[in-house]
């Protein structure tokens, strides 16, 4: 059994940019030792440097491609050979394609799942027992508004994000007994490259406003030390939340066609 003074080490996805990026510096400030992961090793190796010097937290780099099926197990396992117990897991990687669904490429729409749904999907299951055997930890998985809602013109990645939200709260209710925390973190548009990958810098939910990583990181991360199921960072964004749980399905969701912009 595990004590409370071992390592809190947190392995964050999709740390070598924009919310992975800053809930790592968040993390560590918060005395919580960092695995970092993503494609860019560099940038990874990069922020590791920066993180260690700035908060003088221990950080490991594993560099991954999630998007292949084998990848959490093999992180699981170069964790488990370099001795790391897993305290908090970060599923933080992740992007989003706008178009139309019938012209969008395939093999990208499901490379999407693959990253969104199957490899967050995959780690936390890898990863929970542990968490509720130890009684410790938890799961901060980064789902988006998009998730309240069905989004045409986006309609995989809202589906991905529905999907993400509607896990993250069953996993909330099933770990809590156990002193485990699940936490759904849903922002809105964020400065970081999610819009430039996905197309959506000329939208206007993006031209409506975005709020910074680091806000969305700060308060992702104190709803999640603070026990929550599901964290909306900023008020917009809650009331748009709240409007699409009450607006009729065919309001919210030609809302959300709108807001991207395609016609
Ligand atoms: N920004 C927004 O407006 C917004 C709003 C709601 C929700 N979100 C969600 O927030 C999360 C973080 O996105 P972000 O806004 O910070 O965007 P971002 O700056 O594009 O960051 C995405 C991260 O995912 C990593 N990633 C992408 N493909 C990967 C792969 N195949 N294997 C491993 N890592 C991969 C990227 O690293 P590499 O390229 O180095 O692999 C990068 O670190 C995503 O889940 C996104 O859906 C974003």
């Amino acid at each position: 059994m595990a004590t409370t003074e071992e390592p809190r080490w947190t392995l964050i996805t999709g740390a070598s940019s924009g919310i992975g990026a800053e809930l790592a510096r968040t993390f560590a400030a918060r005395g919580y030792p960092l695995v970092l992961t993503a494609r860019r090793e560099e940038r990874l190796e990069d922020l590791g440097a920066e993180i260690r010097q700035a908060h003088g937290v221990p950080v490991e780099v594993m560099a991954l491609d999630l998007e292949d099926r084998e990848a959490p197990r093999d992180l699981h396992e170069m964790l488990r050979e370099r001795g790391i117990v897993v305290h908090t897991l970060v599923n933080n990687a992740g992007f989003g394609l706008r178009g139309y669904f019938a012209s969008l490429p395939h093999d990208k729409q499901l490379a999407m799942i693959d990253l969104n749904v199957t490899a967050l999907t995959s780690l936390s299951r890898l990863m929970l027992p542990g968490m509720i055997e130890r009684r410790q930890g938890g799961i901060l998985n980064v789902a988006s508004i998009a998730a309240f809602q069905a989004g045409p013109y986006m309609a995989v990645y809202y589906a991905t994000k529905a999907f993400v939200l509607s896990l993250s709260e069953a996993l909330h209710d099933e770990a809590k007994p156990h002193g485990v925390t699940v936490t759904a973190l849903c922002p809105g548009p964020t400065e970081s490259e999610f819009s430039e990958t996905a197309g959506l810098k000329d939208s206007w939910l993006f031209r409506s406003g975005v709020m910074s990583s680091t806000e969305v990181a700060r308060v992702g991360v104190d709803g999640y030390e603070a026990g929550r199921a599901i964290v909306i960072p900023g008020a917009k964004n809650r009331v748009g939340a709240i409007g699409a749980k009450f607006a009729p399905r065919f309001v919210s969701r030609r809302i959300a066609g709108l807001l991207q912009g395609m016609r």
